[in-house]
């Protein structure tokens, strides 16, 4: 982690008022996002979610997470496109894998599109390692695009 986003960035749960701005990053970041009601049925059924803040208090970024039975699930981790590159993402992905550790998991799981080079190098450096091919997971232009299924073994 840099000092910079040490400095700038702060890490907090996710609350239902933050899902308009949430809404608003996830939108300019995938071809195919998520509703807004997808994010408030994740908070309500009680999956953790985190964003990350700017000294303004502006959200900058998110992740959600499921645990269950020995497996955490990384559902969505993102970063508004002005704030990408400066480890934002590395700290909420941090913030999720310690909730894993809290929550006796086992293992974090997480999909990923082939094509995302940004995303596919970040969950190298942290460990993430790829464990099986999910055909056809993902909505794509040209039809569907297959998921990386990558795991981290965590140390309980
Ligand atoms: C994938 C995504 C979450 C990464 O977010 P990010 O905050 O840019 O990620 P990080 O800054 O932690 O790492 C990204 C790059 O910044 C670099 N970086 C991190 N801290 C840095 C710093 N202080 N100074 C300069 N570069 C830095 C990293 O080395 C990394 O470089 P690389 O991609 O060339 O390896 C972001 O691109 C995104 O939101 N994409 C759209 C949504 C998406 O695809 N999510 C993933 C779904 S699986």
């Amino acid at each position: 982690m840099s000092a910079e986003v040490d400095q700038l960035i702060r890490v907090r749960g996710m609350r239902a008022r933050d899902v308009p701005a949430v809404l608003a990053i996830e939108q300019v970041s995938y071809g195919y996002p998520w509703s807004e009601r997808i994010f408030r049925d994740c908070l309500r059924v009680g999956y953790r979610g985190w964003v990350a803040t700017d000294l303004n208090e502006a959200v900058v970024g998110y992740g959600l997470l499921s645990v269950a039975v020995g497996e955490a699930h990384v559902l969505n981790l993102c970063v508004a496109p002005d704030w990408r590159g400066r480890g934002i993402a590395a700290l909420v992905l941090e913030a999720m894998i310690t909730q894993a550790v809290a929550e006796r998991a086992e293992t974090v799981l997480l999909e990923v599109r082939p094509s995302n080079r940004s995303a596919r190098r970040l969950y190298k450096r942290r460990g993430f390692k790829r464990i099986a091919t999910r055909p056809g997971y993902y909505p794509a232009a040209d039809g569907r695009e297959d998921a990386l299924l990558l795991a981290l073994e965590l140390d309980i």
